[in-house]
This record gives structure tokens, C-alpha cells and sequence, in this order.
């Protein structure tokens, strides 16, 4: 592993299989009554949110501290600076604290990457979001669910439908999943497809009901109306009646596909709540697992002690 995680591409298969295998060993913390390990202890990791979000700020304080981390949450959000010197000027404040993690979270695309490599700071930096490009934890914890219900995921078909051109969350999981073997297919309407999606190595349709029936994975996205400064669909009504998935076309997914949403939700848009609460639904599960892997990574690019049952890694 390298010392930041910016993208999913920074991520080799080996690595990602080890992130997924270290994950797998640390979610039987989930059930036991006492879910800490003193991996991390006297290290520091810092939640750095730019950014409003609900599960993925309390699933990296919810992993760090499991692994006995001390946390430092920090809502930078309403800061009057301009971005580059609010980023620059915080990151020194963090380093002269002794951060070894910085977990950020930035409305701009790039900030994480700035901040790992403008020698501001010597602790490593994880992605949690950057505008609209990437967003790998999340990518880990959708491959980490989808290989817990399927297996390998070598041909598996992952069709992702809905608003790819605002989503960190598409870009993530299909360079992750190329990367794990499996055949992406992205469903939007031709207006929330970004340019140059033809180099992401992945099919593109605007035909929901011809993908459904092949999917092993139907991953449903928001539309991300905050990051909209168009008109890129008639109505909600419209969106939701060619993109949303409702019950009638849930009935023409294969009996072991699954239908994930990396949340937030927005019932009766993309997802209508009889599917959102049904049986295929794997939604509540990637929370759980979003823990899981976000463990793995502090644990793995902080090159903790060994956790129980743990055999072997890379010394980070
Ligand atoms: C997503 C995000 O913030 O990129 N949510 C998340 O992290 N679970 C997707 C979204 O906001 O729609």
C-alpha cells in the first residue's frame, strides 16, 4: 500500500484483495460486546470535513476508534478563507498537533491530493470525497459487500445507475472494480453521463430495463442536486419513471443480484422505499461494512500492530 489513499487507482488488486481480507477479519468485531483493538493506540487521525456528511464522518470516528486511535473531528465548513489557504494554513495547524491520519473530506475536486503532496504535512491523507471526483472508501466497502454475497468478482457485471456525472462514488467504484475483474456498466440518462467516460473502461447505457436483467449488482445513485447548475431532466417525476427502480423493475433482476446506495437516500426518486427495504436490499449492510474496511485502511496505511487473528500484511 502507499502512504496516502487519493483514488481507487492508487490501489494495485493486490492491495485491494488485502484491504478486503483485513476488512473480513475485522468486522467479527462488529459482534463481539467489546468492539475495540489497541492497534492504534497513541496514533492520531484527524476527520478534516469540508464538506456535510452523515455516515462516512461517524464510520471513520466509529473505525479509528475501535483501533484505539485518538480522534480529532474537525467541521471546517463555514470557513471564511479562500479554499488553497484555508487547506494549506489548517494542514500545518494539524501537523504541528502530530496527526499521523488526515482524513479529508472537500467539496473541491483535488483538495486531498493537494494536501498530501504540497509538503504541508507528513501524515497520511485518505480521500473521504472530493467534489466530484473520487471517493475510494467507499468504492472498498461496495466491493467489500458485493465479494461478501458473490464471491470473486471476476465477470460479475455491477450495472450503476443514475447521476454518474456528479458522482465521486461511480468514478471510485468503476476504477475499482476493473481493477477487481469485474464489467461495469454505467446508467444514466446522456446528460449525467460525464465527457469522457469512453476512457473509464466501462459500457454506458441510457437504457435501465435492458441493463437490469443482466446485473449481478444494481448500485442506485442520488442525484446530486447541491453540485447542479443546469436543468439535466424535465422533472423528478420524469427521472424517476425512466432511472428510478421501483418494484416493477426489481421483478426483472436475477434472484441473486443485489441493489446497494451508497445513501443518502432519496426514497420515491432513485429508489422507491419498497425496494430500498426489501429483502435485496444491501443498503444498512455497506454502513456496517463501510466500518469494516475503514478499519482496514487507518490499519493498513498506519502499519498498526498486529490485530488478533491477523497473520500476515506488508510492513506499510
Ligand atoms: C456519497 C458522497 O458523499 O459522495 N455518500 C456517501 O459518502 N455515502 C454520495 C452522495 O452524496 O449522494
Amino acid at each position: 500500500m502507499k502512504r496516502h489513499l487519493l483514488s481507487a487507482a492508487d490501489l494495485s488488486r493486490d492491495d485491494a484483495e488485502l484491504v478486503l481480507r483485513t476488512a473480513e477479519e475485522l468486522r467479527s468485531l462488529a459482534d463481539r460486546p467489546i468492539k475495540k483493538l489497541p492497534a492504534l493506540r497513541g496514533r492520531t487521525v484527524v476527520n478534516l470535513f469540508f464538506e456535510d456528511s452523515t455516515r462516512t464522518r461517524i464510520s471513520f470516528e466509529a473505525a479509528a476508534k475501535r483501533l484505539s486511535a485518538d480522534v480529532i473531528n474537525f467541521a471546517a465548513k463555514g470557513s471564511s478563507l479562500s479554499k488553497g489557504e484555508s487547506l494549506k494554513d489548517t494542514a500545518l495547524t494539524l501537523e504541528a498537533m502530530g496527526a499521523d491520519a488526515i482524513v479529508v473530506r472537500h467539496a473541491a475536486s483535488g483538495a486531498p491530493h493537494r494536501l498530501a503532496t504540497a509538503g504541508w504535512t507528513g501524515s497520511s491523507v485518505i480521500n473521504a470525497g472530493d467534489g466530484t471526483h473520487e471517493h475510494p472508501t467507499q468504492a472498498l466497502l461496495d466491493a467489500f459487500t458485493m465479494w461478501r454475497h458473490l464471491g470473486a468478482l471476476d465477470g460479475r457485471r455491477v450495472a450503476i445507475v443514475g447521476d454518474v456525472l456528479h458522482s465521486r462514488v461511480a468514478r471510485s467504484n468503476a476504477l475499482l472494480l476493473r481493477t477487481l475483474g469485474a464489467e461495469v456498466t454505467l446508467v444514466a440518462p446522456p446528460t449525467l453521463l460525464p465527457v469522457g467516460v469512453d476512457g473509464w473502461n466501462v459500457e454506458t447505457s441510457y437504457d435501465v430495463d435492458s441493463v437490469l436483467p443482466k446485473a449481478d449488482v444494481v448500485m442506485m445513485l442520488r442525484v446530486q442536486g447541491e453540485r447542479m447548475n443546469a436543468s439535466y431532466f424535465p422533472t423528478v417525476r420524469e427521472y424517476s419513471r425512466r432511472y428510478g427502480l421501483d418494484a416493477r423493475r426489481m421483478a426483472q433482476l436475477q434472484d441473486h443480484t443485489i441493489v446497494m446506495h451508497p445513501g443518502p437516500m432519496v426514497r420515491g426518486m432513485e429508489i422507491t422505499a419498497d425496494v430500498a427495504d426489501s429483502s435485496r436490499s444491501v443498503i444498512v449492510e455497506q454502513v456496517t461494512n463501510g466500518v469494516a474496511v475503514r478499519m482496514a485502511v487507518l490499519y493498513l496505511l498506519l502499519g498498526g500492530s498486529e490485530p488478533a487473528g491477523t497473520t500476515e500484511r506488508d510492513a506499510a
